[in-house]
């Protein structure tokens, strides 16, 4: 993870790839803060690494200078001022050829060829999976580089938490609690879909403090007539509407996920319309009066909560104390109540799912929530 004999740090870059979240700018500001302290230069990449593969789409540069002042008053601003991108994994690079065929090209070494040319010693690499799995390739070919855990899915392994994703479960609970009400005065089946690819943490959590009367989650496959039951089960009860979460990825027993559209080169599948077909079915099914709300890309607006804030200042900082002692290859993490720093190797490529002995997942069923197994 060390390496001490490498030249004293001068100069770094930072850069925000994949979707954004809610703290974004916070990572940037303390970062360049921290680094100011040390008397650092720091630089800031556009669009994940498109400000260097890319510099012609830039016409007040790819790589941009950042000082103290132009990061001041942005901890709590939503997005990133850098830009982000999830089609420019410089390893998997999209090129057009002559042809107007799409062939994936490795252009790492332009990466590692730039950092030389501008004398940039290290890389503060803010993502989720996609980015740090970048991140740790870039560290193997020589790059000092150190990750910093973002994503409001937080299906990221070995840290407690991304930033991100308590903004994103406060807001969904928000939604559901606003919800109840009008559910309750139309006796409806209110269906909510939310984010999650393939890990159902912002349901779970949201679902769970919002008081969702059925949750869907990747990780558990579901059967629709269990949730019809537990409808059934309310209307008896008088309870004469409910509330049904749902994450994007969410699958049935015997059926497959929602896609809108396929992966291709650069980008990942696009998931959606599993709430909208689910709202369908249960409305065809109980004769009850079904409606969706899809949240979706709400949920990566906004100002980050002091919890998400605060993370994202402290992995900001922690990145240049790592650099500082001289580390490289590793991810700043949260091990409740501490940052700590772990290895990208063992993050790269691996995705924290909703663990079955979960307490959280518990909690639910103790509480009586339908989660359709
Ligand atoms: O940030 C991760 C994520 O929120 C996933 O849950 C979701 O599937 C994806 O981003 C959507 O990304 P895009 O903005 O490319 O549609």
């Amino acid at each position: 993870m060390s390496n001490p004999t490498r030249r004293p740090i001068r100069r770094i870059a930072i850069c925000t790839g994949g979707g954004d979240a809610p703290g974004l700018n916070a990572v940037i500001r303390a970062t360049v803060s921290a680094a100011a302290n040390r008397g650092w230069e720091c630089v800031g990449i556009r669009d994940g690494f498109n400000g260097i593969l890319q510099p012609e789409r830039y016409p007040k540069g790819g790589v941009v200078h950042l000082t103290r002042d132009q990061v001041r008053g942005i901890a709590h601003l939503g997005g990133t001022i850098l830009g982000t991108t999830n089609k420019g994994d410089p390893l998997h690079f999209p090129v057009k050829m002559a042809d107007g065929t799409v062939v994936e090209t490795d252009r790492s070494h332009e990466i590692l060829a730039y950092f030389e040319r501008e004398g940039i010693d290290a890389l503060v690499s803010v993502g989720g999976d996609g980015s740090l799995t970048i991140a740790n390739e870039l560290h193997r070919k020589g790059l000092r580089v150190v990750g910093v855990p973002k994503t409001i899915d937080n299906d990221l392994d070995k840290t407690f938490t991304t930033f991100g994703f308590d903004t994103a479960v406060s807001f969904a609970t928000e939604c559901l609690d606003r919800l109840h009400s009008t559910a309750e005065s139309h006796q409806r089946v209110m269906v909510v879909e939310v984010m999650g690819r393939y890990a159902g943490w912002i349901a779970l959590h949201a679902g769970i403090a919002g008081g969702a009367h059925a949750i869907l989650i990747p990780e558990i496959a579901y059967d629709l007539d269990k949730v019809i039951t537990k409808i059934h089960e309310r209307d008896a009860e008088g309870r004469m509407y409910t509330l049904v979460v749902v994450a994007e990825g969410a699958q049935p027993r015997h059926g497959h996920r929602e896609v809108l559209a396929p992966a291709e080169i650069g980008h990942a599948e696009r998931l959606g319309g599993i709430g909208e077909h689910i709202a369908k079915e249960l409305g065809e099914r109980t004769g009850k009066d079904a409606r969706v709300v899809v949240l979706g890309h709400l949920l990566r607006g906004g100002s980050p909560t002091s919890f998400d804030r605060l993370a994202a200042l402290r992995f900001g900082t922690a990145a240049v104390r790592a650099l500082e002692e001289g580390l490289s290859g590793i991810m700043v993490a949260l091990a409740f109540p501490n940052v700590n720093y772990v290895s990208l190797e063992e993050v790269a490529g691996r995705m924290k799912a909703v663990p079955p002995d979960s307490d959280t997942l518990q909690t639910g069923r103790d509480l009586g929530v339908c989660f359709g197994d």
